[in-house]
């Protein structure tokens, strides 16, 4: 569900026309709809109603600082991956009590960073860590709230990349080694157990998956309680997926039910982690044509954005709807590869796709590119990187104001 819709054969983000961004902002450009955000973030709490529970927006699916604002006066939490990612909670008013730090390679300064501004706890991802950890509380005479990550197994069945739960990959420990490493914290004097957590992964479409990490999740809890560690957590993870094309993934409601129907009983708050859900369909990119050219039988759309600035398609061939922003009268379609300018074959936003006959100068908004959209751009082949823009109902804000020539060169130069 989301706020982009056609208004008299133009295309609006809420009340505003896409086209009016384009011309006073430029493009390419991001257009997020805060009322789709809002709206998601509601609906996600609702599907948890039952059961004492904190929402931790996953700050890496879009972490403008001015959305992260928003979410901070909407009572989330966040989950963050680096110490950047905290510096932004912060810097966006958010409070550390509601933050939770994942990832297998934390440095001491992001660590000793966390635990300065007293983060709510850290997800641990291997013994070693857990160590560093525990020594750099001792030596700070602090006290680390943890979580260990529990990697279950499961195969979330969806692109290898972002699959996270099985044993072949880098994240989280195996239960057995887990049901270990909690006892190994009571010789950890500067660590307190609070936890546990599991990731399996990201655009999640089904609840086979999910199902099944949580009967086992359920069953390791009840060993840890046999084991005398008590819990005050159950971080779910993320990775909840959205409809990019044909998928119908599970409703929050019917995530959210299912989750509190097997914890329930566990008496323990129940932490999710969401991101693409809450911001995927909340946002566009939005381009325009530069040029149309064939080539043998292949025709070519030439855009202004690049794989710079949406690399999803690039990594992991992913479907990006195409719609018009002015809606064709005669909806003629045409097949054609959507390419943006940098010099890369792995440059494009479609292949092969059938597109409304578009010709240059005209716009075309990308859509579902408000997670993992903005966040993974670059500033490849020196384009500087894009405007963010967030409407709200009839009046919109550049959020983000588009990177100059200078500001490309800007650090670079201050070493001389
Ligand atoms: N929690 C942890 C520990 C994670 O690693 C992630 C995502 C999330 C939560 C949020 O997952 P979500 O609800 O968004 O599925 N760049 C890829 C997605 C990478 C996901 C990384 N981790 C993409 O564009 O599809």
């Amino acid at each position: 569900m989301h706020y982009f819709q056609y208004q008299a054969g133009e295309l609006y983000c809420e009340e505003v026309p896409l086209a009016r961004i384009a011309q006073e902002v430029g493009t390419p450009v991001y257009v997020y709809s805060e009322r789709t955000l809002e709206r998601h973030v509601r609906v996600f709490d609702e599907a948890l109603q039952s059961v004492p529970h904190l929402i931790c927006y996953a700050v890496k699916a879009n972490s403008n600082i001015n959305i992260l604002r928003r979410f901070v006066a909407w009572g989330t939490g966040f989950d963050i991956v680096s110490g950047g990612e905290l510096f932004r909670v912060l810097r966006a008013g958010g409070s550390a009590e509601k933050v939770i730090f994942a990832g297998v390679g934390k440095t001491s300064d992001e660590i000793r960073y966390a635990l300065d501004t007293n983060i709510l706890f850290f997800n641990v991802e291997s013994s070693a860590e857990l160590e560093l950890i525990h020594s750099i509380a001792r030596d700070g005479g602090k006290k680390a709230r943890i979580s260990i990550r529990a990697n279950p197994d499961v195969d979330p069945r969806t692109h290898p990349y972002i699959s996270t739960g099985m044993q072949k990959h880098k994240f989280g420990v195996s239960l057995p080694e887990a049901r270990a490493l909690y006892r190994n914290t009571r010789g950890l004097s500067n660590v307190e157990v609070v936890g546990v957590q599991c990731h399996l992964g990201s655009q999640i479409t089904e609840m086979g998956p999910f199902e099944e990490a949580l009967a086992s999740l359920r069953q390791f809890i009840l060993e840890l309680k046999s084991d005398d560690v008590a819990l005050k957590y159950l971080d779910f993870g993320g990775g909840l997926g959205i409809s990019y094309s044909t998928e119908e993934p599970p409703s929050p409601a019917v995530y959210g039910e299912t989750v509190a129907r097997a914890t329930k009983d566990l008496g323990l708050t129940i932490v999710l982690e969401p991101g693409r859900v809450i911001a995927g369909n909340a946002g566009i990119l939005l381009a325009r044509v530069l040029l149309k050219k064939n080539q043998g039988t292949k025709k070519f759309l030439i855009v202004d954005s690049g794989m710079n600035d949406l690399i999803r398609p690039a990594l992991y061939g992913s479907h990006h709807q195409l719609w018009p922003v002015r809606e064709q009268a005669g909806k003629q379609l045409e097949t054609v590869d959507v390419v943006g300018p940098v010099c890369e074959s792995a440059d494009f936003i479609a292949k092969d796709r059938e597109v409304a006959l578009l010709e240059p100068g005209e716009l075309l908004a990308i859509m579902s590119a408000g997670a993992y959209g903005f966040s993974l751009s670059s500033n490849y082949n020196s384009r500087p990187r894009v405007a963010e823009v967030l409407v709200t109902g009839k009046t919109y804000q550049v959020i983000r104001r588009r990177e100059t020539y200078e500001d490309l060169v800007r650090l670079e130069e201050s070493q001389n």
